[in-house]
């Protein structure tokens, strides 16, 4: 389309609008000036209109997951190994990011609303002593294993497009914390349109089209199309560690973890805990249609969540930390296989009748794919269960539960006041 004269440009995207009954994107359009008109001619033509009408289909289905077939898995706690047991998954690890085969994603393309900061989350302080940012602590997590296995871990972080400048300028700014810089690779992610509960693309400006980061599931098509697979292979990698920007007790790169995966012949494993009440906000693992799974707080129905058995546990307890280890060998072929999209309702900005509208209450439809989709292509996976006060510490709220304040304690507790 790119080849196309401006002409024709529009042509096309006043016949493509119009049949998808889009065409309030083009409502301003004459009050443009000529490159912001270029910009939004390029930007209709590269929607997918027929794709975004099927998920504005899908987005009312309610998951029906009564008829899920889903069953509970159970994770293998760490506290019930022996010290021997311990020891041997560590120093399994440990030689392999020795040979530099290990490598760590950070998943920092979310829009971290529920917390009301202003820039990335990773630049967020909160409140330690050192004031150190959510980056830098998972920068120094990676600095403790490194000088361990005695090799720099390639760390990849991925951005989107409504933080990644000021995400790199602020490792710029801060000398990348010491950590060398040419083992810290930024991308990232794609976007999607966002849609009223009409099915209406929302407008950001009058010039631009609203789009919001297409979920952390977006993170292995994006290593696939970005070269960073071939990257990775460069270097040596077999194993990819994943996590997201918001818990300040991440382990980042751990040993144990990697160790515990290879012992047990694992393609890929993740981290859970035991969940706090029925209500917390994280999704649980079990087993649908007979392969691992994660169903979503925001799915799960509220008999399921609450069930308890005999000894009064949680059925569906084990919880998912958001830690990852995959084989580079099936990241790549679950990037090539696509996963699917969930609605989210969210409060949103947009351009509507001629002014800037803000949500009172979440009223707009934002499209995501969830990384953990992923388990459900898998035979098996390993579910290493760790103890929340030492590793699951996440800031997703201004206040309260899960918040900066509540992180920074738990933080302290592992790491004392000087860390
Ligand atoms: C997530 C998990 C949940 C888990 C909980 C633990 C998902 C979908 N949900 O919930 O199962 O129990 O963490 O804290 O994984 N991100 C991107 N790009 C995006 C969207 C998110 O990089 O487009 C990153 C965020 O920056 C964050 C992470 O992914 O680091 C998870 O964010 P979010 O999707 O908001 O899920 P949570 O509600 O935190």
């Amino acid at each position: 389309m790119n080849g196309l004269s401006f002409e024709k440009k529009l042509e096309f995207a006043r016949k493509k609008t119009a049949e998808y009954n889009q065409e309030h994107l083009l409502q301003y359009f004459d009050l443009l000036d000529d490159n912001e008109k270029e910009l939004l001619l390029d930007d209709i033509l590269n929607i997918d209109f027929q794709f975004m009408c099927s998920l504005y289909k899908n987005a009312n289905k309610e998951i029906n997951a009564k008829n899920l077939d889903l069953k509970p898995a159970v994770g293998v706690p760490k506290s019930s190994m022996n010290q021997k047991e311990l020891d041997e998954i560590y120093e399994l690890g440990l030689a392999e990011i020795s040979k530099g085969a290990l490598c760590a994603v950070t998943m920092a393309g979310g829009q971290g609303s529920r917390l009301g900061h202003k820039g990335p989350k990773g630049t967020y302080d909160i409140g330690l002593p050192s004031h150190k940012s959510l980056f830098e602590i998972q920068c120094d997590g990676l600095k403790r294993i490194s000088e361990k296995a005695k090799v720099a871990i390639p760390w990849y972080i991925m951005t989107s497009e409504t933080n990644h400048e000021e995400s790199v300028a602020f490792f710029e700014k801060n000398n990348y914390f010491g950590y060398p810089k040419k083992d810290i690779m930024f991308f990232k992610q794609s976007m999607i349109p966002v849609m009223d509960k009409q099915g209406r693309i929302l407008l950001e400006s009058p010039s631009k089209i609203l789009k919001s980061p297409n979920g952390n599931g977006g993170l292995f098509s994006s290593l696939k199309d970005k070269s960073i697979f071939s990257d990775m292979r460069k270097r040596g990698i077999k194993w990819i560690f994943i996590c997201g920007i918001d818990n300040v007790l991440v382990r980042m790169a751990d040993p144990y973890f990697l160790g515990f995966t290879i012992k047990n012949k694992y393609k890929a494993s993740a981290k859970s805990f035991l969940k706090r009440d029925a209500s917390e906000k994280a999704g649980v693992f079990c087993y649908k249609d007979g392969r691992p799974y994660v169903i979503e707080y925001t799915e799960i129905p509220k008999e399921l969540a609450e069930l308890k058995d005999e000894k009064g546990d949680y059925v569906y307890g084990d919880t998912n930390v958001l830690n990852y280890i995959f084989d580079i060998d099936v990241a790549e072929n679950i990037a090539s296989a696509g996963l699917p999209y969930h609605t989210q309702i969210k409060a949103v900005t947009a351009y509507i009748n001629g002014e800037y509208v803000e949500s009172i209450k979440p009223d707009s439809y934002k499209f995501e794919t969830f990384l953990f989709d992923s388990f459900n292509m898998l035979d098996d996976m390993g579910i290493f269960r760790i103890e929340r006060e030492e590793e699951f510490a996440p800031v997703k709220n201004k206040t309260g539960i899960d918040s900066a304040e509540s992180a920074r304690e738990m933080y302290l507790a592992v790491y004392g006041a000087e860390s």
